[in-house]
């Protein structure tokens, strides 16, 4: 006999759920917040849709292809739907903030819909779709979230996501973030180490502070990031302490100096050019030249000699010629980033490129660029990865390779990923590792020389 749809286990289905996410750490970070609320209203999570009474997409509007995903994986769930009439649909976070309504005319098996500042009320969203109210909406004023954070909500439990400032400002002409996750809010300095001291009494030893540009933190209280990375810096246990994304022309000297005193700051920074042409960064209304970041980069290594820097690119923004994409690939060059981000070119609409510039670069061309970059950035990596074979380089053991589960996988300080043959008592642990060949993406280690305490 099938045990199906008995009381019991329809009551065990109700409180349990299943998260999609998608796109940025914020998200990541957000996800590990709604399941704070749900774990408190006696929720389990589920990593299948199919044994799941609730199942939640936190979603990104950055590009097309993010939204398209999400809406082709909700048309596969109304055949589930269908069979099971009282599980409950809800899509969070960015395209709820944008589309709204619109989603649940499209989808009309979706239950709910609830934005980017709202998450904190979901579990009660779902207790009234349950009593009868269908097709919610909750995008309020953009009011800051307030959720208690369970630490057995995140993901790792050695290292973790804090968010310290929420919204952009900065009103990239192509970038729809300022539109779903509203203007820029630091939280106070004080309720930030507060957070940290208690992540780190819970045994996380690498903290990574997020904001859309984080460093134009400011609490109003003469807290800025320097400030805010001194003063976490001097917590006992903390050992790496991280930062994304930094917005170019805010790397100042205070910035530099805080980091190269800093004894936990990583030595990877973060800090997206978008491109290398000036008359792009213009039409992309970024507020600095080629000249201005590369200038950034020198007094950053200046400072801190053994610096290495990330960066996204987006390439076929409106009217970039060969030209144009000729000095991103200079650029690329010159800097020598140890890993580059490439992104083609989506209209938002909303946005003031989407408005301004509607001529687009053909997408054989985007597609084309994209793989040039790509293989201009692959190539810096590899000499750069190269170096590093026969020397010894501390890692923060993060788990079993998913590629090669004979190895395990970890982080430098220089956030490179490490794959070498560990153990599982590691996890968590920092070890020092003897490197023998390199990837353009990992460098690969053949044995463990310690466990570093
Ligand atoms: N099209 C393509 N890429 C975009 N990004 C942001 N908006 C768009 C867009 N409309 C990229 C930027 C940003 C990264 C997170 O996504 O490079 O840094
Ligand atoms: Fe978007 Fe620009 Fe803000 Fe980054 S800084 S989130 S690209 S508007």
């Amino acid at each position: 006999m099938q045990p199906d749809d008995s009381t019991d286990s329809t009551i065990e289905r109700t409180l349990r759920a299943h998260l999609q996410v998608f796109g940025c750490q914020m998200n990541k970070l957000d996800a590990e917040l709604i399941r704070s609320v749900l774990a408190e209203r006696g929720y389990s999570f589920s990593a299948s849709p199919d044994d799941a009474g609730l199942i939640l997409f936190i979603t990104c509007s950055v590009r097309d292809h993010a939204e398209n995903r999400v809406h082709s994986r909700l048309g596969v769930l109304k055949a589930l739907k269908r069979r099971h009439p009282e599980l409950v649909i809800g899509i969070m976070g960015c395209m709820a903030q944008e589309h709204g309504k619109a989603l649940l005319r499209q989808h009309p098996h979706l239950d709910l819909v609830c934005g980017t500042r709202d998450f904190h009320g979901i579990a009660d969203l779902v207790d009234r779709v349950r009593d009868g109210q269908r097709g919610l909406t909750a995008i309020t004023s953009l009011e800051p979230p307030d959720v208690a954070r369970d630490e057995s909500q995140r993901p790792f439990p050695f290292k973790a996501f804090l968010g310290v400032m929420r919204g952009c400002n900065q009103f990239c002409s192509y970038c729809i973030v300022p539109y779903v996750r509203g203007r820029e809010e630091s939280r106070p300095a004080a309720e930030i180490e507060a957070e940290a001291r208690a992540l780190i009494a819970d045994g996380v030893k690498e903290i990574t502070l997020l904001g859309q540009a984080v460093n134009r933190y400011d609490d109003g209280q003469g807290h800025r990031l320097p400030e805010l990375l001194l003063r976490l810096d001097r917590l006992p246990g903390l050992r790496r302490l991280h930062f994304v994304t930094s917005y170019p022309s805010h790397v100042d000297q205070a910035l530099i100096d805080a980091i190269a005193a800093c004894s936990t700051a990583t030595r990877f920074l973060h800090v997206p050019a978008q491109s290398g042409s000036d008359a792009v960064l213009r039409r992309m209304n970024r507020r600095y030249t080629t000249f201005e970041y590369l200038e950034m980069v020198e007094r950053l290594r200046r400072a801190v000699p053994d610096m290495e820097l990330g960066s996204d690119f987006i390439v076929g923004f409106p009217g970039e010629s060969e030209q144009d994409f000729s000095a991103t690939l200079a650029l690329v060059e010159e800097v020598g980033f140890q890993q580059s981000f490439v992104f083609k070119y989506s209209p938002r609409p909303g946005t003031s490129a989407a408005r301004q510039y509607t001529a687009q670069v053909p997408d054989e061309i985007k597609r084309d660029r994209n793989q040039r970059l790509l293989r201009a950035q692959e190539k810096i990596s590899l000499a750069k990865n190269a170096r590093h074979v026969g020397r010894d380089v501390e890692v923060l053991v993060e788990g079993r390779s998913q590629r090669d589960h004979s190895r395990y996988t970890g982080r430098t300080v220089y956030n490179n990923i490490v794959a070498f043959p560990g153990s599982k008592e590691m996890v968590g642990a920092f070890v020092r590792v003897r490197i023998a060949s390199s990837t353009a993406l990992t460098l690969i280690g053949d044995r463990v020389l310690e466990v570093v305490p």
